[in-house]
């Protein structure tokens, strides 16, 4: 196993300012934390916080996040996006794009997109965003985006056997964590320069859609208000998944009201 290094991220950046403040922690509660500390103290957009394993990382929903040392890529990033904070949770969706870009040029595998942000090969997840925002007023002050990514994990806990994977696991070889880290920070400033232009996700909607993989199939709707089935089309330049639902009618669906499952499972 290669140890993650501040040199190692570094020397395979291609970017103007995001990773270029890089700090790689041993054990930590989770980058999430460290890096909201950071951003508390002033340091620079782009920051970048990694660590070989966390003792209290987080999930979605106040689930915890399995970080074992030395087997995945546990990262954060803090920006601090010119934008209404109604838009903020839009750069989650371009993180997901980014990991997925950062994997795909690294290893050369094809994970996909389950909306709104989770990544998944052959049906299990392998990468999961958790993005959280400082407001100020209703402008975005800052915001963490953390990313999970189980790169080289072999055993999960029981309860996450079915519903979770790794690179190492789907691939057979060990992934090389450094070189994905650094590819998908690379993929994340590009895109985020562009959203920040647009101020929404349509320069980038197209290629989400394309490794969407609940485009075009069957899909549950969990709406606390009703649930119900349709058919995936694929995101709009909000970020919301578009359901053709079986009376006919389209719905634009809101990532953080609902959760979206396939008809069979979880993809
Ligand atoms: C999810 O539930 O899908 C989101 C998981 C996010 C995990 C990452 S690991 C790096 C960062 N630090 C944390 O504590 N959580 C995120």
């Amino acid at each position: 196993m290669e140890y993650l290094t501040e040199e190692s991220i570094l020397s395979r950046l291609n970017t103007r300012w995001a990773g270029r403040a890089c700090r790689v922690l041993q054990d930590t509660d989770s980058t999430n934390i460290q890096c909201r500390k950071l951003a508390e103290e002033g340091w620079p957009e782009g920051t970048l916080v990694l660590a070989e394993s966390q003792n209290a990382g987080r999930g979605r929903r106040g689930r915890t996040w399995v970080s074992p040392p030395g087997t995945g890529i546990w990262m954060s990033i803090l920006l601090r996006p010119d934008c209404p904070a109604d838009r903020a949770p839009m750069l989650t969706l371009l993180a997901a794009l980014a990991a997925e870009k950062g994997i795909r040029e690294a290893e050369g595998l094809e994970p996909m997109i389950k909306w709104p942000n989770d990544l998944v090969m052959n049906g299990r997840k392998i990468c999961g965003i958790l993005t959280e925002m400082k407001t100020t007023d209703s402008h975005a002050g800052y915001v963490i985006v953390g990313i999970g990514i189980n790169a080289n994990l072999t055993v999960f806990p029981e309860e996450l056997r079915d519903k979770a994977t790794s690179l190492l696991l789907e691939s057979g070889r060990e992934a090389d964590r450094a070189e994905i880290a650094a590819a998908t920070v690379n993929a994340l400033e590009k895109y985020y320069e562009r959203f920040l232009r647009e101020q929404d996700l349509s320069s980038v909607r197209e290629e989400y859609n394309q490794n969407l993989v609940n485009r075009g199939r069957r899909v549950h709707v969990l709406d606390p208000a009703g649930g119900y089935e349709g058919w995936c089309l694929g995101i709009t330049s909000a970020g919301e998944l578009q359901v053709r639902k079986d009376d006919g009618s389209l719905v634009s669906v809101m990532s953080g009201e609902v959760s979206v499952r396939g008809v069979y499972g979880y993809v």
